[in-house]
């Protein structure tokens, strides 16, 4: 089959790893799951050319599955150079016949060589995890926008590029802000980053939580799962914020809070997860202590200011460990960086896990067969979208029937006195 499927990936010999780990991922994918089997009969994606730039991960794998049960003709590429699972690669083209374009660690000049080739199939549907496939089509690839009907995007920091976009009234076509649904913001960002971030840096460093003080930059969804779950590993956290509203949060949610020119003379452990660039810069490394961990968790690696790292520091050694490099500062104290400050949570670690991307991806598959079925019709126009409230909770009330948990239905009279402005006391 690979030989007729287009791909670049490190070793179809890796297709066999990849494919238990992809049916490991999908045991816990139910949601997912029964959307494929309904996509399997119904085929609401028939003939539709969909390009995807997502994490290359067992759990994208299984969205890819359904995408194509569901009829679509797609390629895949990574959303970022450091988080692709070579073996799920693989398997995506061996086992799946799926077009990828994806290698762990590619640069730059190969990471934009892949984005152009997903592109190159003229898709009618961009399914993007940080805004590349649109951003690209708003820029050098602008002869494909008439061709695409619509796109999803899965993150933050995706949702803000687009919406700045279509507030300066230049974006092309129609896009569903997949991040901003229930389902997927209040679980992925909040408990698959914070699991999947402290798994990352752990898997890194092997550092113990305990005792130790690390730094949360950022209150975001994604800072307060990454906060709540060092916490609960045994670590005293410092959050630092920009939004009165986010720090009041944090300090009535039992953290200390404060500017992180303070929180960087006595964090042990720093993640930034904030969306902004240059958080953690020259000011705050030459003041850290010595053997500070820097990681980064946002969606691109402009969090930490590399460069500014690399000027304070005397002496670089890189790869000490897989995903770490030390950087002696001219005071003789060494801070270490993670992954190059790339997301921490999928460069030395596996992701979210699957029980989390299982609701995302959910609303992915169901938000690409919206756009399928009513942007080809006119019935969408060009701006962000929401996931319609009926996705939500359809997949909500999916997964909690798959936790085998039930729930309580309003009475006529609850029902009544919520529609009613006259009853009280
Ligand atoms: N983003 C964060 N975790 C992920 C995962 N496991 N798969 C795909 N995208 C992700």
């Amino acid at each position: 089959m690979a030989a007729k499927v287009k791909h670049h990936v490190r070793d179809l010999r890796l297709a066999a790893d990849g494919l238990r780990r992809i049916e490991w991922a999908e045991q816990d994918m139910p949601v997912l799951r029964a959307i494929r089997e309904r996509f399997s009969r119904e085929k609401p994606l028939k003939g539709v050319r969909l390009s995807g730039c997502l994490h290359v991960t067992t759990e994208t794998a299984n969205l890819m599955r359904t995408l194509k049960a569901g009829g679509a003709e797609m390629r895949l590429c990574a959303s970022n150079p450091l988080s692709t699972q070579d073996d799920v690669a693989a398997a995506l083209v061996k086992e799946f016949g799926i077009s990828t374009f994806s290698i762990k660690g590619e640069d730059r000049k190969t990471y934009y060589a892949h984005i152009d080739a997903a592109l190159d199939f003229r898709p009618n549907i961009t399914m993007d995890d940080g805004a590349d496939l649109v951003s690209r089509i708003h820029g050098d690839r602008r002869d494909l926008a008439p061709g695409v009907w619509g796109g999803t995007e899965e993150t933050t920091t995706g949702v803000i590029r687009l919406r700045a976009l279509a507030e300066e009234g230049k974006l092309l076509f129609p896009v569903v802000a997949v991040n901003d649904a229930g389902t997927k913001h209040l679980f992925d960002n909040r408990y698959g980053t914070g699991q999947s971030t402290v798994d990352g840096i752990i898997r890194a460093t092997n550092r113990l939580f305990a005792g130790r003080t690390v730094v949360t930059a950022g209150y975001g969804w994604c800072g307060r799962g990454f906060a709540m779950r060092a916490r609960g590993m045994g670590a005293q956290v410092i959050v630092t914020e920009i939004d009165h509203l986010k720090a009041l949060e944090a300090v009535m949610d039992g953290f200390q809070v404060m500017p992180m020119a303070r929180a960087a003379r006595i964090g042990d452990i720093f993640c930034t997860l904030t969306g902004d660039i240059n958080v953690l810069r020259a000011e705050h490394f030459k003041v850290m202590k010595d053997g500070a961990v820097v990681a980064n968790s946002g969606h691109f690696n402009v969090e930490i200011d590399i460069p500014g790292l690399a000027k304070a520091a005397k002496k670089i050694r890189r790869g000490i460990r897989p995903f770490v490099d030390e950087y002696t500062m001219r005071s003789g104290n060494r801070v270490y960086l993670l992954a190059d400050g790339r997301l921490i949570n999928l460069a030395s670690a596996e992701g979210h896990p699957a029980c989390v991307m299982d609701m995302s991806f959910a609303v992915q598959a169901l938000s690409a067969e919206l756009v399928a079925k009513n942007a080809p019709r006119g019935k969408m126009t060009r701006r962000v979208y929401d996931v319609p409230a009926e996705i939500d909770k359809f997949v909500a009330a999916l997964k909690l029937k798959s936790m085998g948990v039930g729930i309580d239905r309003l009475t006529a009279e609850q029902k009544k006195y919520l529609a009613s402005w006259e009853m009280g006391t």
